[in-house]
Parts: structure tokens; C-alpha cells; sequence
């Protein structure tokens, strides 16, 4: 399993990455849109700097047509790095963006995808990540482990190297579902991450614990 920050928020990246180990970083328009009137490619830039090469980086186009999403392409690989993995919706035309992209050796992640034909075009068309859109599928009655299990199934069965990057989470329970139905990685909000620690038994256990210890022992510890 790869968890992922679902964020451009440096100081969460830099924060969460101490304690959660991650294999890289998304991001999409709405999510960059957080962070105000920022220097995009210095952002970008300062997100890899922090996370390293070793992490993916997944950087989402903004045009809507093929030359468009192309330009954005090649403006991304320019001025962040050659290693970055473009996200591109899967529309008409941004199949074809990931084709052409794949082409060149470019690495690609398709995105905004609620249907299983989606996901089987964005494969053969050479994606190496495809990111079902888990919440927001279950939020319109579509069996979401059910499309990510035909993923998985796909995959399994004709050889494909893509990876499913499953997305857009409420909550880990939807997160634990979608690795259950096959995603080798999914991307996380740092809400989600906060959300699943947030327990009250996780901390009465830890505090009982303690407890316990410093009624026999008081404040010395093991290592004392
Ligand atoms: C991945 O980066 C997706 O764009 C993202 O998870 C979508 O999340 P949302 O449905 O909460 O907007």
C-alpha cells in the first residue's frame, strides 16, 4: 500500500511527512486554489524539494482541449521537474493528452474518473496512475469498490502497469475500502489523516498506559 498527501499546503507537507509515511504528493486546481495567489512553480518546486525524487509528484493540467493540456504539460516538465507525473482528466481529449504524453515517456496520471470506461481507456492509453474519484462516486450512488475492483481485476488480468491512485476521500474508512478493493496507493487530505487519530480510544489507551506506569514507577522512565 502507497498513502499519499492529497495537498499543496507546504506546511502540512512538511508536518504530516514527519510522521506518515508517505510515497508522494497530489494536487488538483481546487486544491492549489487553497493556498491563494502563490508563485505556482516555485510552489511546486518547493513541495518536491521538501518530499525529494524518490516521491512521486502529481501536477494537474488546467486547459480543457488537447494543445492546451499539452502546453501545460510541458510547462510543468520545464519549470518543476522532468520526473513530475502530469494529471490529466479523462475526457476525449485528455486521452489523448495521456497517449501522446505516454508516447514520449512522460509519466501520466489520469483523474476525474467515475467510470469504469474511464479507467479501462486511461490504462490502455498508457497511464500510469488512474485516480477513481472514491467519495465522490459513493456521493452519486455509483458502487465505487465495485469500479475500483474492476481496476484491479484489469490490471491482474491483461498485465497493465498501471497503478490505481484511488482519490477523493471523506474519510478512512473509504481509504481502507478502496485498498480492500484493490488501489495499490491512495491520495489523503491532511483532514482525513487528523480525522483517523482523532479517536478518543486511541488517546485513553495511551493515557491508561501511562498511568499505570507512573503508579508503580512515578516519573522515571525506561530509559532513566
Ligand atoms: C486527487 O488529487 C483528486 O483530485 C482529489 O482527491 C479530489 O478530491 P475531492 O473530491 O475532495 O475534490
Amino acid at each position: 500500500m502507497e498513502y499519499l498527501f492529497d495537498t499543496a499546503n507546504i506546511g502540512a507537507i512538511k508536518k504530516y511527512g514527519e510522521f506518515i509515511p508517505i510515497t508522494g504528493v497530489t494536487s488538483n486546481p481546487s486544491i492549489v486554489k487553497k493556498e491563494g495567489k502563490i508563485d505556482f512553480f516555485a510552489h511546486m518546486r518547493e513541495i518536491r524539494s521538501i518530499i525529494g525524487l524518490d516521491k512521486t509528484l502529481h501536477i494537474q493540467v488546467t486547459a480543457q482541449d488537447y494543445e492546451g493540456m499539452m502546453k501545460d504539460a510541458e510547462a510543468i516538465l520545464k519549470n518543476v521537474d522532468d520526473q513530475v507525473y502530469i494529471k490529466v482528466p479523462v475526457t476525449l481529449e485528455g486521452l489523448k493528452v495521456i497517449r501522446k504524453l505516454h508516447g514520449r515517456g512522460v509519466n501520466t496520471t489520469a483523474t476525474a474518473i467515475y467510470t469504469k470506461m474511464q479507467g479501462f481507456l486511461a490504462m490502455e492509453a498508457g497511464a500510469d496512475y488512474i485516480a477513481p474519484y472514491y467519495n465522490r462516486m459513493e456521493n452519486m450512488g455509483i458502487d465505487a469498490k465495485d469500479v475500483v475492483g474492476s481496476f484491479a481485476k484489469m490490471i491482474r488480468d491483461y498485465g497493465y502497469s498501471t497503478k490505481i491512485l484511488a482519490a477523493s476521500f471523506k474519510n478512512m474508512g473509504q481509504v481502507n475500502e478502496a485498498f480492500m478493493a484493490g488501489a495499490q496507493t491512495a491520495t489523503m487530505g491532511i483532514d482525513i489523516i487528523e480525522g483517523a487519530f482523532s479517536m478518543p480510544s486511541i488517546q485513553q489507551a495511551v493515557d491508561d498506559f501511562t498511568e499505570d506506569w507512573k503508579s508503580v514507577f512515578g516519573d522515571q522512565l525506561i530509559m532513566d
